[in-house]
Protein backbone atom coordinates (compact mmCIF):
# COMPACT_ATOMS: atom_id res chain seq x y z
CA UNK A 1 0.00 0.00 0.00
CA UNK A 2 1.54 3.68 -0.81
CA UNK A 3 1.12 5.37 1.89
CA UNK A 4 0.46 9.62 1.39
CA UNK A 5 3.90 10.95 2.40
CA UNK A 6 1.69 14.42 3.29
CA UNK A 7 0.68 12.81 6.08
CA UNK A 8 4.49 12.63 7.34
CA UNK A 9 4.76 16.35 6.48
CA UNK A 10 4.17 18.72 9.54
CA UNK A 11 3.68 22.49 8.57
CA UNK A 12 4.24 24.29 12.02
CA UNK A 13 1.21 26.99 11.13
CA UNK A 14 -0.95 24.25 11.46
CA UNK A 15 0.07 22.73 14.80
CA UNK A 16 -2.91 22.70 17.75
CA UNK A 17 -0.44 22.99 20.89
CA UNK A 18 -1.28 23.24 24.27
CA UNK A 19 -1.85 26.32 26.55
CA UNK A 20 -1.33 24.93 29.95
CA UNK A 21 0.86 22.10 29.29
CA UNK A 22 3.08 21.58 32.62
CA UNK A 23 1.69 21.93 36.35
CA UNK A 24 3.06 25.49 36.43
CA UNK A 25 1.13 26.52 33.35
CA UNK A 26 -0.60 29.24 35.31
CA UNK A 27 1.81 31.11 36.70
CA UNK A 28 3.51 34.23 35.90
CA UNK A 29 6.75 33.79 33.80
CA UNK A 30 5.20 30.10 32.59
CA UNK A 31 1.46 31.11 31.47
CA UNK A 32 2.47 32.78 27.88
CA UNK A 33 3.44 29.88 26.48
CA UNK A 34 2.94 27.05 23.94
CA UNK A 35 3.85 23.73 23.98
CA UNK A 36 3.60 21.31 20.51
CA UNK A 37 4.42 17.66 20.11
CA UNK A 38 5.60 17.01 16.90
CA UNK A 39 6.81 13.74 17.07
CA UNK A 40 5.84 11.85 20.12
CA UNK A 41 3.94 13.21 22.70
CA UNK A 42 7.15 14.43 24.55
CA UNK A 43 6.61 15.11 28.48
CA UNK A 44 3.70 16.86 28.28
CA UNK A 45 1.63 16.59 31.45
CA UNK A 46 -1.91 17.88 29.69
CA UNK A 47 -3.85 14.68 28.78
CA UNK A 48 -5.51 16.76 25.64
CA UNK A 49 -2.30 17.48 24.47
CA UNK A 50 -2.47 17.46 20.65
CA UNK A 51 0.55 14.82 18.97
CA UNK A 52 1.14 15.07 15.17
CA UNK A 53 3.01 12.17 14.13
CA UNK A 54 2.21 8.91 17.00
CA UNK A 55 4.34 6.75 15.75
CA UNK A 56 7.74 5.56 17.29
CA UNK A 57 10.84 7.06 15.93
CA UNK A 58 13.16 5.87 19.09
CA UNK A 59 12.80 10.07 19.79
CA UNK A 60 10.71 12.66 20.03
CA UNK A 61 10.59 15.85 18.57
CA UNK A 62 8.02 19.43 20.41
CA UNK A 63 8.66 23.04 20.38
CA UNK A 64 7.89 25.89 22.91
CA UNK A 65 6.85 29.13 21.85
CA UNK A 66 6.60 32.10 24.46
CA UNK A 67 6.28 35.86 25.35
CA UNK A 68 8.83 37.68 26.52
CA UNK A 69 10.09 36.28 30.15
CA UNK A 70 7.89 33.48 29.98
CA UNK A 71 9.36 29.96 29.56
CA UNK A 72 9.61 26.48 31.75
CA UNK A 73 10.29 26.14 35.24
CA UNK A 74 13.02 24.41 37.11
CA UNK A 75 12.89 20.31 36.08
CA UNK A 76 14.56 16.99 35.25
CA UNK A 77 14.88 14.87 32.58
CA UNK A 78 15.78 10.81 32.51
CA UNK A 79 16.69 11.14 29.21
CA UNK A 80 18.57 13.61 26.83
CA UNK A 81 16.78 16.81 25.88
CA UNK A 82 18.41 18.83 23.27
CA UNK A 83 17.06 22.64 22.08
CA UNK A 84 17.23 23.98 18.99
CA UNK A 85 16.83 27.82 18.78
CA UNK A 86 14.55 28.99 16.31
CA UNK A 87 14.18 32.52 16.79
CA UNK A 88 14.86 35.15 19.71
CA UNK A 89 17.36 34.95 22.79
CA UNK A 90 16.67 32.11 25.53
CA UNK A 91 17.92 31.80 28.55
CA UNK A 92 18.49 28.39 29.83
CA UNK A 93 19.30 28.55 33.86
CA UNK A 94 19.53 25.59 36.44
CA UNK A 95 20.21 23.71 39.52
CA UNK A 96 17.74 23.09 42.34
CA UNK A 97 17.32 27.44 42.99
CA UNK A 98 18.30 28.08 39.29
CA UNK A 99 21.53 30.28 40.03
CA UNK A 100 24.31 27.68 39.28
CA UNK A 101 24.40 28.83 35.98
CA UNK A 102 23.14 29.88 32.61
CA UNK A 103 23.42 30.10 29.09
CA UNK A 104 21.46 32.52 26.64
CA UNK A 105 21.48 31.43 23.01
CA UNK A 106 20.05 32.63 19.90
CA UNK A 107 18.74 31.44 16.57
CA UNK A 108 20.45 28.54 15.46
CA UNK A 109 22.23 27.54 18.88
CA UNK A 110 21.61 24.20 19.65
CA UNK A 111 22.58 22.56 23.31
CA UNK A 112 22.23 19.04 24.73
CA UNK A 113 20.90 19.12 28.71
CA UNK A 114 22.19 16.17 30.62
CA UNK A 115 20.06 13.86 32.06
CA UNK A 116 19.85 14.12 36.17
CA UNK A 117 19.99 17.84 36.72
CA UNK A 118 17.65 20.61 37.09
CA UNK A 119 17.16 23.09 34.14
CA UNK A 120 14.81 26.03 32.75
CA UNK A 121 14.48 28.34 30.15
CA UNK A 122 12.65 31.43 29.52
CA UNK A 123 12.68 33.87 26.30
CA UNK A 124 14.84 36.73 27.12
CA UNK A 125 13.79 38.54 23.79
CA UNK A 126 11.34 41.33 23.16
CA UNK A 127 8.88 39.38 20.54
CA UNK A 128 7.43 36.06 20.90
CA UNK A 129 10.06 33.41 20.17
CA UNK A 130 10.14 29.41 19.25
CA UNK A 131 12.96 26.50 20.20
CA UNK A 132 12.41 23.01 18.79
CA UNK A 133 13.36 20.35 21.65
CA UNK A 134 14.25 16.54 20.89
CA UNK A 135 13.70 14.55 24.12
CA UNK A 136 15.60 10.47 23.92
CA UNK A 137 13.96 6.89 23.43
CA UNK A 138 9.92 6.48 22.94
CA UNK A 139 9.28 7.19 25.60
CA UNK A 140 11.14 9.87 27.48
CA UNK A 141 9.74 9.22 30.82
CA UNK A 142 8.29 12.04 33.07
CA UNK A 143 9.80 15.18 34.36
CA UNK A 144 11.03 15.89 38.13
CA UNK A 145 10.27 19.18 39.50
CA UNK A 146 11.73 21.08 41.82
CA UNK A 147 9.87 21.02 45.06
CA UNK A 148 9.46 24.96 44.85
CA UNK A 149 7.71 24.80 41.50
CA UNK A 150 5.41 22.41 42.62
CA UNK A 151 4.18 24.15 45.87
CA UNK A 152 4.06 27.33 43.54
CA UNK A 153 1.67 25.37 41.00
CA UNK A 154 -0.47 24.25 44.03
CA UNK A 155 -1.22 28.00 44.98
CA UNK A 156 -2.50 28.66 41.21
CA UNK A 157 -4.52 25.60 41.50
CA UNK A 158 -2.94 23.56 39.44
CA UNK A 159 -1.77 20.29 40.89
CA UNK A 160 0.11 16.96 39.63
CA UNK A 161 -0.75 13.46 39.82
CA UNK A 162 1.01 10.30 40.68
CA UNK A 163 -0.17 9.34 37.26
CA UNK A 164 1.46 12.47 36.08
CA UNK A 165 -1.90 14.01 34.73
CA UNK A 166 -2.74 17.40 35.66
CA UNK A 167 -5.80 18.67 37.77
CA UNK A 168 -7.26 22.46 37.99
CA UNK A 169 -8.95 22.74 41.71
CA UNK A 170 -10.36 25.54 39.85
CA UNK A 171 -12.47 23.29 37.72
CA UNK A 172 -12.33 20.42 38.74
CA UNK A 173 -11.43 18.28 42.13
CA UNK A 174 -8.92 15.19 42.02
CA UNK A 175 -10.43 12.11 40.52
CA UNK A 176 -11.18 9.36 43.47
CA UNK A 177 -8.18 6.69 43.54
CA UNK A 178 -5.53 9.14 42.83
CA UNK A 179 -3.04 11.32 44.82
CA UNK A 180 -1.42 14.29 44.81
CA UNK A 181 2.34 13.91 43.78
CA UNK A 182 4.35 14.64 46.74
CA UNK A 183 7.26 16.66 46.42
CA UNK A 184 10.98 15.20 45.95
CA UNK A 185 12.13 15.46 49.87
CA UNK A 186 15.13 17.46 50.73
CA UNK A 187 17.74 14.27 50.62
CA UNK A 188 16.43 13.67 47.32
CA UNK A 189 17.49 16.44 45.62
CA UNK A 190 20.96 15.25 46.57
CA UNK A 191 21.07 12.79 43.94
CA UNK A 192 20.64 15.36 41.00
CA UNK A 193 23.99 16.88 39.35
CA UNK A 194 25.26 20.74 39.54
CA UNK A 195 27.20 22.04 36.65
CA UNK A 196 28.86 25.30 36.09
CA UNK A 197 28.14 27.62 33.24
CA UNK A 198 31.61 26.33 31.72
CA UNK A 199 30.34 22.50 31.81
CA UNK A 200 27.38 23.26 30.43
CA UNK A 201 28.86 25.33 27.50
CA UNK A 202 31.02 22.26 26.28
CA UNK A 203 27.18 20.52 25.25
CA UNK A 204 26.67 24.39 23.43
CA UNK A 205 27.28 24.95 19.98
CA UNK A 206 26.81 28.58 18.85
CA UNK A 207 25.82 29.42 15.39
CA UNK A 208 28.22 32.48 15.45
CA UNK A 209 30.73 30.17 15.73
CA UNK A 210 29.80 27.56 13.00
CA UNK A 211 33.05 28.02 10.77
CA UNK A 212 34.59 26.69 13.41
CA UNK A 213 32.68 23.38 13.16
CA UNK A 214 31.34 23.17 9.43
CA UNK A 215 32.28 20.85 7.27
CA UNK A 216 32.94 20.32 3.55
CA UNK A 217 31.33 17.02 2.48
CA UNK A 218 33.25 17.89 -1.00
CA UNK A 219 30.13 17.31 -3.19
CA UNK A 220 30.43 19.81 -5.54
CA UNK A 221 31.14 22.68 -3.47
CA UNK A 222 27.24 22.57 -2.36
CA UNK A 223 27.05 20.80 0.99
CA UNK A 224 27.96 22.46 4.53
CA UNK A 225 27.79 20.18 7.34
CA UNK A 226 27.57 20.99 11.06
CA UNK A 227 26.99 17.45 12.71
CA UNK A 228 26.25 18.05 16.70
CA UNK A 229 25.27 14.92 17.94
CA UNK A 230 26.63 11.44 16.63
CA UNK A 231 28.31 9.68 13.62
CA UNK A 232 26.70 11.57 10.53
CA UNK A 233 27.01 9.82 7.07
CA UNK A 234 26.10 11.32 4.08
CA UNK A 235 27.26 10.32 0.15
CA UNK A 236 29.51 7.82 1.75
CA UNK A 237 31.57 10.60 3.87
CA UNK A 238 31.63 10.22 7.42
CA UNK A 239 31.19 13.26 10.12
CA UNK A 240 32.29 12.68 14.29
CA UNK A 241 30.19 14.66 16.29
CA UNK A 242 30.51 18.09 18.00
CA UNK A 243 28.95 17.15 20.91
CA UNK A 244 29.90 14.03 23.34
CA UNK A 245 26.97 13.04 24.65
CA UNK A 246 25.02 9.61 23.88
CA UNK A 247 20.86 10.53 23.15
CA UNK A 248 20.13 7.42 21.01
CA UNK A 249 19.36 10.22 18.27
CA UNK A 250 21.95 11.99 15.53
CA UNK A 251 21.42 15.57 14.99
CA UNK A 252 23.06 17.52 11.77
CA UNK A 253 22.69 20.21 10.30
CA UNK A 254 23.15 20.59 6.41
CA UNK A 255 23.28 23.92 4.94
CA UNK A 256 24.09 25.38 1.52
CA UNK A 257 22.72 27.62 -1.40
CA UNK A 258 22.64 24.71 -3.21
CA UNK A 259 22.87 22.26 -0.53
CA UNK A 260 20.97 18.48 -1.37
CA UNK A 261 21.29 15.31 -0.69
CA UNK A 262 20.84 12.36 -3.53
CA UNK A 263 18.51 9.21 -2.93
CA UNK A 264 19.62 7.46 0.30
CA UNK A 265 17.52 4.54 1.82
CA UNK A 266 17.90 4.34 5.73
CA UNK A 267 16.10 1.34 7.85
CA UNK A 268 16.19 4.09 11.17
CA UNK A 269 13.18 6.86 11.96
CA UNK A 270 14.32 10.01 9.97
CA UNK A 271 13.02 13.86 10.02
CA UNK A 272 14.34 16.88 8.44
CA UNK A 273 13.27 19.81 10.49
CA UNK A 274 13.29 23.38 8.36
CA UNK A 275 15.86 26.35 9.82
CA UNK A 276 15.97 28.43 6.69
CA UNK A 277 15.35 27.98 2.71
CA UNK A 278 12.60 25.92 1.17
CA UNK A 279 13.53 22.19 0.97
CA UNK A 280 11.82 19.59 -1.43
CA UNK A 281 11.88 16.01 -0.01
CA UNK A 282 11.49 13.50 -2.39
CA UNK A 283 10.08 10.04 -1.06
CA UNK A 284 9.00 6.89 -2.45
CA UNK A 285 8.57 8.72 -5.84
CA UNK A 286 6.40 11.34 -4.29
CA UNK A 287 7.56 15.04 -3.57
CA UNK A 288 6.75 17.42 -1.01
CA UNK A 289 8.17 20.98 0.35
CA UNK A 290 8.79 22.43 3.53
CA UNK A 291 9.86 25.76 4.98
CA UNK A 292 11.10 27.61 7.84
CA UNK A 293 9.77 25.19 11.21
CA UNK A 294 8.17 22.72 8.82
CA UNK A 295 9.17 19.17 9.65
CA UNK A 296 9.00 15.84 7.68
CA UNK A 297 9.75 12.23 8.55
CA UNK A 298 10.13 10.07 5.94
CA UNK A 299 8.75 6.32 6.69
CA UNK A 300 11.52 3.95 7.41
CA UNK A 301 13.07 1.88 5.45
CA UNK A 302 12.10 4.52 2.38
CA UNK A 303 14.21 5.81 -0.51
CA UNK A 304 14.26 9.77 0.22
CA UNK A 305 16.22 12.65 -1.07
CA UNK A 306 16.90 16.39 -0.04
CA UNK A 307 17.64 19.66 -1.79
CA UNK A 308 17.19 23.67 -0.82
CA UNK A 309 15.04 25.00 -3.70
CA UNK A 310 15.00 28.45 -2.45
CA UNK A 311 17.50 31.16 -4.07
CA UNK A 312 19.05 31.72 -0.86
CA UNK A 313 21.02 29.34 1.48
CA UNK A 314 19.56 27.16 3.58
CA UNK A 315 19.69 25.53 6.45
CA UNK A 316 17.72 22.55 7.83
CA UNK A 317 18.41 19.78 11.12
CA UNK A 318 18.53 16.31 9.90
CA UNK A 319 17.23 14.05 13.04
CA UNK A 320 18.53 10.22 12.94
CA UNK A 321 17.66 7.53 15.18
CA UNK A 322 20.46 5.63 16.24
CA UNK A 323 18.95 3.27 19.00
CA UNK A 324 16.74 1.01 16.44
CA UNK A 325 17.13 -2.56 17.98
FE1 LIG B 1 12.57 19.85 29.57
Amino acid sequence: MTQDINNRLVKFNELVPSKVPFVEGKLKGHQDRLNYSIVGPGVSEDTKQNVKIAEEHGFNIGAVSAAPMNGSGLHSHTTAEVFLIFSGSWRFYWGTDGKEGEVVLNKGDVASFPTNMFRGFQNVSDENALIFVVLGENDPGVITWTPKVLEKAKESGMVLLNDNTLVDLDKNKIPDGKVALEPIKEKDLESFDHYTSEEIEKYVIRYENKDKYLKDDEHYDSNSILNYLDHFNVHNKDFEPNIDHNTGFGLTMLKGNNAHIHPYILKESEVYLCLDGEWEVTCNDQKTIIGPNDSFSSPRGSNRSLKNISNQEGSIFIIRQKNLK
